[in-house]
């Protein structure tokens, strides 16, 4: 796909190509209590993460995409699967073998059963009243020990009918038959894909609902139905956020009823429009954080940044989603051992699903040194689902923290974003590490282990990425900071009035319209997010001057969930209002839930006052519940930091 923002901005249909404290505290905790927001502030007192699908770690395997956009076909795919299983991928993990655009031929007029491209796809050939079936292609992977995805699209039309018009692989046929999307069609196209078809996955684009306009050449030259767009490239404001989710929701009751076991997959591709990365975590099990991965450093770049942020908004089953790989082309090809570790490297730590896309029978061994780095991969299918937090953040460089499995040992990257070199200072702390104890660094990549305390020093190469496991002495040698472990948290209410557009992602050279479009804008909501060890602003965590190295940073009115998965007694956080709020003048109040009942709150706190120490009793509590209460009305949401916010096992005290 092409041009996703900036034509978004400026639709050019001709060129469719790219085509008082207590009293008022009292007013606004009474007014949320009765309020809608009320509703969805009360505690629910059981995990409301979604359940729907089975991705437990993140989805691993290959996609035709990059390697071979339309130009699809079995021989190519059957091929890169033979890969996986001879070089040992697949045993590392690399399952899913997913074919994208480019496979239909067309929906047959009558019923409505979607016809295969048997020109390419020549197994699906199987005659009969069905004309065609992707059962004997599916069935092969299966025999492989592998599993099948595929691929439409959430409105009437697929991006390639808008984007790659000069493909050989196009739906054919009248209007109707050139209709392959899933509206209209959603329980028969499930059923046909999970129950007929036997795919496991399924990736759902979005170009239906954005690119065939009402009046447009391309809807007119190409004799389409047009759709009014409910997602707008570009205009975040008029995107219908709502409509586009639903269409997504009610696919999940079509592949509900076609998958009873929940062993499915669904991957949302909206291209992070329609503030999908707030939503996309309910809904589906990966959904696209930005526009497409080009083979480019600063597309790469943007692509990271869409994710790296939105720790808290994933975990096991649901996963932010930078885009498959696009190890083997550009910047990322041979030639560029470096750019390649570091792609790979960079997916890995924020738990991106790990999907490759090159031609797999004519790559390099390097590629497969590289993919198959059995630590590497081991850090993104760690069981504890904790995203890699961004500890150290700058334009330059960035250092980012991923806690494994039950939190006693940690991954850490050091990310120089830049064409130069840049001088690195990893510090214990950056780990939650103690100061004065060893730490230990593994190399990943070079498999050399260093040890240090205190600090140590760095130069990484242009764009180098180094990977390491870290063990050392935890600052919290009987408990957990909650920043560390945002798998096990659900941010049920994120606080936010409305979707605003997330300034912090790397602002690329549009590859698709270069400098004509007016300049690289935010285009991605969820500014303003629930954040690990920031303010949802990405200021540090302080209370009236009181600094935290450790805390959930949220906004007023929002709702948190922790799973007490290691069986923890006691939380405490220090909460207050954060010195970097917008409004000053609102107080807020925070409440402690545990399995639904109140277990502690702290008193009305104002924009400069103290922090507040707040400790839970939470012993034999499953679901921990984190609220902060606010005006409603205040002009804009109260910044709120659950300062030094731990879990403490039994028999031990709070730092
Ligand atoms: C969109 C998606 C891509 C790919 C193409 C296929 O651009 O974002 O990942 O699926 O469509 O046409």
């Amino acid at each position: 796909m092409k041009d996703r923002s900036t034509k978004a901005a400026q639709p050019k249909p001709s060129t469719l190509l790219y085509a008082s404290l207590a009293a008022a505290l009292t007013l606004a905790v009474g007014g949320v209590h009765a309020g809608a927001t009320a509703d969805a502030l009360a505690p629910a007192g059981r995990w409301e993460g979604s359940t729907n699908g089975s991705a437990a770690t993140p989805p691993m395997g290959w996609n035709s995409w990059n390697a071979f956009r339309t130009e699809v076909d079995e021989a190519k795919v059957l091929g890169a699967a033979q890969v996986m299983v001879d070089s040992g991928l697949a045993k590392l993990g690399y399952t899913q073998v997913n074919i994208d655009d480019g496979w239909w031929l067309k929906r047959r007029t009558g019923d409505g059963r979607l016809q295969i491209r048997t020109n390419i796809f020549p197994s699906a050939a199987t005659g009969g009243p069905d004309g065609t079936s992707f059962k004997p292609f599916t069935d092969k992977l299966h025999a492989m020990g592998l599993k099948a995805g595929i691929y439409t699209d959430i409105g009437r039309n697929a991006c390639s009918q808008a984007y790659d018009l000069h493909s050989p692989n196009l739906p054919q046929g009248s209007t109707a038959e050139r209709e392959v999307g899933l509206e209209g069609h959603v329980t028969q196209d499930i059923n046909l894909y999970f129950k007929e078809w036997g795919f496991d996955y399924i990736k759902i684009d979005a170009c239906g609902l954005a690119d065939f306009l009402p009046g447009s050449d391309l809807v007119k030259q190409q004799n389409y139905r047009a759709a009014a767009p409910l997602i707008e490239r570009g205009s975040l404001n008029r995107t219908d956020i709502g409509a586009v989710r639903a269409r997504y929701e009610a696919v999940i009751a079509a592949l509900k009823a076609a998958r009873p076991n929940n062993d499915y997959v669904l991957s949302i591709c909206a291209w992070g429009m329609a503030n999908v990365r707030s939503w996309g975590k309910d809904v589906g099990n990966l959904w696209r954080t930005s526009a497409d991965i080009t083979a480019s450093w600063t597309s790469m770049l943007h692509n990271f940044d869409s994710a790296a942020k939105r720790a808290l908004y994933a975990g096991p089953g649901h996963w932010n989603d930078p885009d498959i790989l696009h190890i083997g082309h550009g910047a990322f090809d041979a030639a560029n051992p470096v750019e390649v570790r570091s792609h790979f490297s960079l997916w890995a730590m924020i738990n991106a699903p790990l999907l490759v896309s090159y031609d797999l029978r004519n790559g390099p061994a390097s590629f497969l040194d590289v993919l198959g780095n059995a630590e590497v991969v081991g850090l993104n299918q760690d069981k504890g689902g904790h995203q890699g937090v961004v500890t150290y953040d700058s334009d330059d460089a960035q250092i980012i923290v991923k806690t494994l499995g039950d939190g006693q040992r940690k991954a850490v990257a050091l990310f120089n974003r830049g064409a130069t070199p840049a001088p690195v200072t990893l510090l214990a702390s950056h780990l939650k590490l103690a100061n004065g104890a060893p730490v230990t660094l593994r190399d990943l990549w070079s498999k050399q282990s260093t040890t240090f305390t205190g600090e140590k020093e760095f130069t990484l190469a242009p764009h180098e990425t180094l990977v390491f496991e870290a063990s050392g002495k935890r600052q919290l040698e009987n408990g957990v900071y909650l920043s560390e472990i945002p798998g096990s948290i659900n941010v049920a209410v994120d606080g936010t009035r409305q979707p605003q557009l997330d300034p912090t992602v790397h602002r690329m050279i549009d590859p698709w319209s270069n400098t004509r479009s007016g300049g690289s804008r935010p285009q991605y909501a969820g500014w303003g997010g629930a954040q690990a060890d920031t303010t949802p602003y990405g200021q540090t965590l302080q209370v009236a001057g009181q600094v935290f190295d450790s805390g959930l940073g949220v906004l007023s009115n929002s709702r948190l969930q922790v799973r007490n998965d290691g069986g923890h007694a006691l939380l405490t956080a220090a909460v207050g209002v954060d010195d970097s709020t917008d409004d000053t003048r609102q107080p807020v109040r925070f409440y402690v839930y545990g399995d639904g009942k109140l277990l502690a709150q702290s008193a009305p706190l104002a924009f400069g006052t103290k922090a507040q120490r707040l400790n839970a009793d939470i012993r034999g509590v499953k679901i921990i519940e984190l609220v902060v209460r606010g005006a409603k009305a205040s002009a804009a949401p109260v910044v709120a930091t659950w300062g030094d916010a731990q879990l403490v096992r039994a028999g031990a005290g709070a730092r």
